[in-house]
């Protein structure tokens, strides 16, 4: 039996954005204009950062070994967001602890601030031994357990949200599964698009039957990703049996507003007799000053 790993997973931060950060007119003529609308208009009474602080405090007092956010930690991809992103980030831990990739609102749109805000945030998005580079797929290893971290933001027209791999990701995700396999390592693949299950119209994972059948081939442990804002759970065929592919709700979304109530996802992965057993505990916001609620306990034995 080996040590058990303890780990964290939360996405879907949408950090405030304020009326300062958008002080040039010119970046809003653009899909940015339609998705600054709905973030004054009504995403900012959703998603709120009290909340965040809140379920923060209460993920850092069970001090988990490693922190997952798999995106979508600004709204509008503005040089101010990704300010804030990067020291919230920082508030979480060091880059070692704590692991990041984008999802579709850091990327909002494929351009140079975007991409410039975005290398704020490049050190909890490399690798390990990664100095410089922000490439995708990268892995973190930690013991016997390694993470694949993917990145499905692309730009997409107004009113869409969509993602993709892209052909050059998916081949190197193949490669890293096949020698993490051949390791016998537990797999924990991140992704801000879901892999499976409902997809949103306008805004589901475009090479989502590529990566069914990549896993169908290759296997993984463990499926991570958000922009649904729902904790949910579906799985892929894998090689040696159904692979969870688990997602979490929004980290800042406060009772009452008609979304599923903000939670983080807590991970127990261990090897008993050459298997990995991998357990979840999912710790829900209750209201403020009152602790979190256990909403659920889910074992994924991987076969
Ligand atoms: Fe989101």
């Amino acid at each position: 039996m080996s040590q058990s790993f303890r780990f964290a997973h939360v996405s879907d931060i949408h950090l405030p954005t304020f009326i300062g950060d958008c002080s040039r007119p010119g970046a809003f003529l653009n899909k940015r204009f339609f998705s600054a609308l709905s973030w004054f208009g009504n995403r900012r009474n959703i998603h709120h950062k009290t909340v965040t602080d809140h379920m923060v405090k209460d993920l850092l007092a069970r001090a988990p070994a490693h922190i997952l956010v798999t995106g979508d930690l600004t709204n509008l991809s503005l040089p101010g967001e990704y300010d804030r992103a990067a020291g919230w980030l920082q508030s979480l831990g060091t880059p070692i602890d704590v692991t990041a990739i984008p999802g579709n609102h850091d990327l909002l749109l494929d351009e140079g601030g975007a991409r410039d805000g975005l290398l704020q945030l490049a050190p909890y998005m490399r690798g390990d031994g990664q100095q410089n580079a922000r490439t995708f797929p990268f892995t973190k290893r930690k013991n016997d357990i390694i993470f694949i971290g993917l990145s499905t933001a692309i730009e997409t027209p107004a009113g869409w949200c969509s993602g993709r791999l892209g052909e050059t990701q998916r081949d190197h995700l193949r490669e890293v599964l096949s020698k993490a396999r051949r390791e016998n390592l537990c797999r924990i693949i991140a992704l801000h698009h879901p892999p499976a299950g409902p997809q949103k119209p306008r805004g589901g994972l475009e090479d989502i039957e590529t990566f069914a059948q990549i896993i169908a081939k290759t296997g993984a442990e463990l499926i991570l990703h958000g922009h649904t804002h729902c904790s949910s759970m579906h799985t892929l065929s894998g090689p040696d049996g159904p692979v969870p592919v688990m997602g979490v709700a929004s980290l800042s979304v406060r009772a009452g507003k008609h979304y599923p109530v903000s939670c983080w996802h807590e991970y127990e992965v261990q090897r008993v007799q050459g298997v990995w057993k991998i357990s979840l505990n999912v710790h829900r916001y209750a209201g403020r000053n009152l602790p979190t609620t256990l909403a659920a306990q889910v074992i994924l034995n991987s076969a």
